[in-house]
C-alpha cells in the first residue's frame, strides 16, 4: 500500500516535469525497507507444505503454449498501440512542438490479423502473424514512420478485464495478470494494383476480412469515394515479439521464438513447429477458467501466492 501510494505520487511530482528535464526512475528499495516483506515471510512456512488440488494449474505455460497464446492475442486484437518516434527535427514551421522531437508516441490504430486472406504469389500473406493495418497517410504514426521512424505494435487482453475474472489465485480481477504482446518488424504497403492482380483477387479478400473487424471503417478503406482521408493497405512484418504473458511466477515473460510464431496456424502448426497445436487449441483467460463440475478452481488457492506476488510487484 504504502509503495503504491509512492509510485502515486511519484507519479503526480513527474507530471509537473517540462519535456526537456531527464527523467529519473527511483532505485530498488533497499531489503528490509518494505511492509510487504513481513507478509511474505509471515506466510513462507506454508510454502513447505505439500502442494494444493488444482495448484497444478499454476505451473507456467511453455514457451509454445505461450506463442500460441500470443497467436490466438493477435487473432482477437481488433485495434492496437503502434509506437513511433517524431524526427530528430522538426521545423520550425511545422505544427508539431519542436519540443517532442525524437519522443516516441503510442498511438491506437485499427489492425486485423488478415495475413491469411493474403495470396502467397504476392510473397506477402501465409498466415504468419504479420498484422495487416489500415494505414491514413495524415496519421501521425504513419508520418513518422514516413520519416524513418522505426515501430512496434502493442496488442493486449485488458479489455477482456470482466470475462477473464480473477485469473490469479487470491488476488482480485487484475489487468496486470493478463497477457499483452508487443510486436517489432517494419511496415510493408500492399499496393492496391498488387493485391488485384493477384490469383485470387486478395484485394476484395482483404477488405472483407478487415471490414468484419471494422464495419466503419470502409468510409476511408484505399481508394473509397469520398474518402476524407487517403489510406493505404500495410502490413508490419514481425521480426521480433516481446511477450508478457501476466505475473512472472504463473506466465512466461520474454522474447518469442520467431520460427514457432510465424509458423504456427489456426488449427495444425507447420510441422516441426513446436508440438504441432494451432492457436485454436489454446485459450486466452475467459470465464471458462471454470472447472467442469462448476466449482471455481480459483477459490482452493491460499493467499501464500498474493504475498509473493505483492512482493514481485
Ligand atoms: C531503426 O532500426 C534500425 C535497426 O533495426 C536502426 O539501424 C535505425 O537507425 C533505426 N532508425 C531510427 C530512425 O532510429
Ligand atoms: C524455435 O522453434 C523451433 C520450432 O519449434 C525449434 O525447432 C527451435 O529449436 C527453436 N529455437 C530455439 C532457440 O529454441
Amino acid at each position: 500500500m504504502i509503495s503504491a501510494l509512492t509510485v502515486g505520487l511519484l507519479a503526480l511530482c513527474s507530471s509537473t516535469f517540462t519535456l526537456t528535464s531527464a527523467s529519473t526512475i527511483p532505485p530498488y528499495p533497499k531489503p528490509g525497507q518494505t511492509v510487504l516483506k513481513d507478509v511474505h515471510s509471515a506466510s513462507s512456512s506454508e510454502q513447505d507444505r505439500p502442494e494444493e488440488p488444482g495448484s497444478h494449474l499454476l505451473s507456467r505455460p511453455s514457451w509454445f503454449e505461450s506463442a500460441l497464446l500470443a497467436r490466438r492475442l493477435l487473432a482477437h486484437s481488433p485495434s492496437g498501440v503502434i509506437s513511433t518516434t517524431f524526427p530528430d527535427h522538426i521545423s520550425a514551421s511545422s505544427r508539431t512542438p519542436s519540443e517532442v522531437a525524437g519522443f516516441p508516441i503510442g498511438l491506437r490504430e485499427y489492425i486485423a490479423d488478415c495475413d491469411s486472406v493474403l495470396s502467397t504469389d504476392l510473397a506477402h500473406g501465409g498466415d504468419e502473424g504479420d498484422p495487416t493495418i489500415l494505414a491514413l497517410r495524415v496519421a501521425t504514426s504513419f508520418r513518422n514512420i514516413g520519416a524513418g521512424s522505426n515501430l512496434s505494435l502493442e496488442i493486449d487482453w485488458w479489455d477482456h478485464l470482466s470475462d477473464a475474472g480473477a485469473v490469479y489465485p487470491g488476488l482480485p480481477p487484475s489487468p496486470a495478470a493478463l497477457p499483452r504482446v508487443t510486436l517489432f518488424g517494419h511496415l510493408e504497403t500492399l499496393s492496391i494494383a498488387d493485391l488485384s492482380s493477384s490469383t485470387n483477387d486478395a484485394a476484395a479478400r482483404l477488405e472483407r476480412c478487415f471490414l468484419e473487424s471494422h464495419p466503419d471503417a470502409k468510409w476511408w478503406l484505399p481508394g473509397a469515394v469520398g474518402s476524407p482521408h487517403s489510406s493505404f493497405w500495410a502490413r508490419l512484418v514481425v521480426t521480433q515479439a516481446y511477450w508478457i504473458g501476466g505475473f512472472g511466477d504463473v506466465q512466461q515473460i520474454g522474447w518469442i521464438n520467431m520460427t514457432e510464431w510465424k509458423g504456427i496456424r489456426p488449427e495444425r502448426s507447420l510441422d516441426g513447429v513446436g508440438d504441432g497445436r494451432g492457436w485454436k487449441d489454446v485459450r486466452l483467460p475467459g470465464r471458462s477458467i471454470m472447472r467442469h463440475d462448476g466449482g471455481n478452481i480459483l477459490g482452493n488457492f491460499r493467499c501464500r501466492y498474493t504475498a509473493r506476488l505483492l512482493l514481485a510487484m
